[in-house]
């Protein structure tokens, strides 16, 4: 038998506690689960510094992994009359939705922010490259590894295979809410999956909604419009982010400078450093890494690394107040002096962040990031985009909100003295624009 039609003996299950339960049977599957690439998942969370807000926020990419993989295996079970549809077709997207987010590294969005990296890059470069994923997909065919990376790539030529991947109502969004939901305790970020699986259809080279799972994906709609302001941005999850960014800036700029010796050599993070990272130094950095260089950086002589990696682990994060630096210019470029008088690095310790998010969007063919939008199957057999039948909707697409946030030490300014004129100053700019 073909490795690819291979089945285990017994189908094995892993328990979820967001699907209950994850299936699988497939031999390949069972073999990519194995492998160390996908195995190093457990030790990278998923939703990077927000544990740091939500303590049960600890979930791993792998957890997420298998979620994404298990809601593909269900939805591929409307799939079978589909005319051209075989057995390596829906092998082919059952490796994507399990191997999609393969390049994440530690704190992804903040390493790729800092070293110009890009994780889907790396997941490229590890299903491609000389890895055990690589042997395992080159046992069903030669080709088989390109047609899983073009589909995480979005180039795969079957469009349908792509959108269950990756659209704005695909297999990722819906495990990640409700998992990212379960995990953080949060109210928000359920929807009512199974009756959306159950009205899920390939329509040419589109997955769509029958008309009568409206409801529902307007719930879903919603879900992932709270959870983005409530747990995605919240702003003690940014103050933790912008920590970790500094750490890493600072890190950098001592080991550029040269004069410096570190009392724990940053060996790990020397070719990041350097931009010249290769897929093996990345494979082997992972957050028990990262979190250790910090752990032992919070004991360096450099007074700013050493204050911003204490600060990291021991949760001293930094306040913040809503500021938008292009409106309020006067005030940054004062504040930005008084940091200087009191003896604050304003590079390190007085941090603009600004979040924006998309909640859901129409088709706008031609702009920087066209999204597919969601089609509903009517009763007629016409398709309707989704925003012209749903008036929920209709209030939400194509708004863009964005904010943004001022974080300082606020600790540190307290202990100045009560008579420090600068202190008065620096309150009272800072609660001018709470
Ligand atoms: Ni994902």
């Amino acid at each position: 038998m073909a490795y690819k039609d291979e089945q285990l003996h017994e189908e094995k299950v892993f328990k979820d506690p967001v699907h209950r339960y994850v299936h699988v049977r497939d031999r390949v599957i069972w073999d990519l689960i194995g492998t160390r690439e996908f195995q190093r998942l457990r030790r990278i969370k998923q939703l990077g510094t927000s544990f740091l807000t939500f303590h049960g926020a600890e979930h791993s990419r792998l957890n997420h992994s298998l979620g994404v993989y298990e809601i593909v295996r269900r939805v591929l079970v409307n799939f079978a009359d589909r005319p051209n549809w075989n057995h390596e077709e829906r092998l082919l997207c059952l490796c994507a939705a399990l191997l999609h987010d393969l390049g994440h590294g530690p704190f992804s969005h903040s390493f790729e922010k800092v070293f110009k990296l890009d994780h889907e890059e790396f997941t490229k470069a590890i299903i491609l490259g000389d890895t055990e994923v690589n042997k395992v997909l080159k046992k069903v065919s030669k080709d088989f590894p390109q047609k899983v990376a073009d589909v995480i790539n979005k180039t795969y030529e079957d469009k349908l295979v792509v959108s269950l991947i990756s659209s704005q109502i695909d297999a990722d969004r819906m495990d990640y809410l409700q998992r990212d939901a379960y995990f953080t305790g949060v109210s928000y970020g359920h929807f009512d999956m199974e009756r959306i699986l159950r009205v899920m259809r390939p329509y040419e080279d589109q997955v769509v909604v029958k008309e009568s799972g409206m409801h529902a994906v307007e719930d879903y709609i919603m879900s992932r419009y709270q959870m983005y302001w409530q747990v995605y941005f919240h702003p003690v999850t940014r103050s933790a982010e912008v920590i970790l960014t500094k750490i890493l800036h600072r890190a950098k700029a001592l080991y550029e400078e040269g004069g410096y010796s570190f009392q724990m050599e940053p060996t790990h993070f020397i070719s990041l450093f350097e931009e010249k990272v290769s897929l093996k130094d990345y494979i082997q950095l992972d957050e028990a890494v990262v979190l250790y260089y910090f752990q032992m950086w919070a004991d360096e002589k450099d007074p700013i690394l050493k204050d911003l990696a204490y600060r990291f682990v021991n949760r001293r994060l930094f306040k913040y107040v809503e500021f938008n630096p292009n409106l309020q210019m006067k005030e940054w470029m004062e504040l930005h002096q008084l940091f200087i008088d009191i003896g604050l690095d304003p590079d390190y310790y007085l941090v603009v962040d600004s979040s924006s998010d998309l909640p859901y969007d129409f088709y706008r063919p031609g702009e920087e990031e066209e999204r597919l939008p969601i089609h509903l199957f009517m009763p007629n057999k016409e398709l309707r985009e989704l925003s012209r039948q749903s008036e929920i909707v209709e209030a939400i697409s194509g708004k863009k909100r964005t904010d943004h946030k001022l974080y300082y030490p606020r600790d540190v300014i307290l202990q100045l003295p009560d008579d420090s004129q600068e202190k008065k100053r620096i309150l009272a700019l800072l609660h001018h624009s709470e």
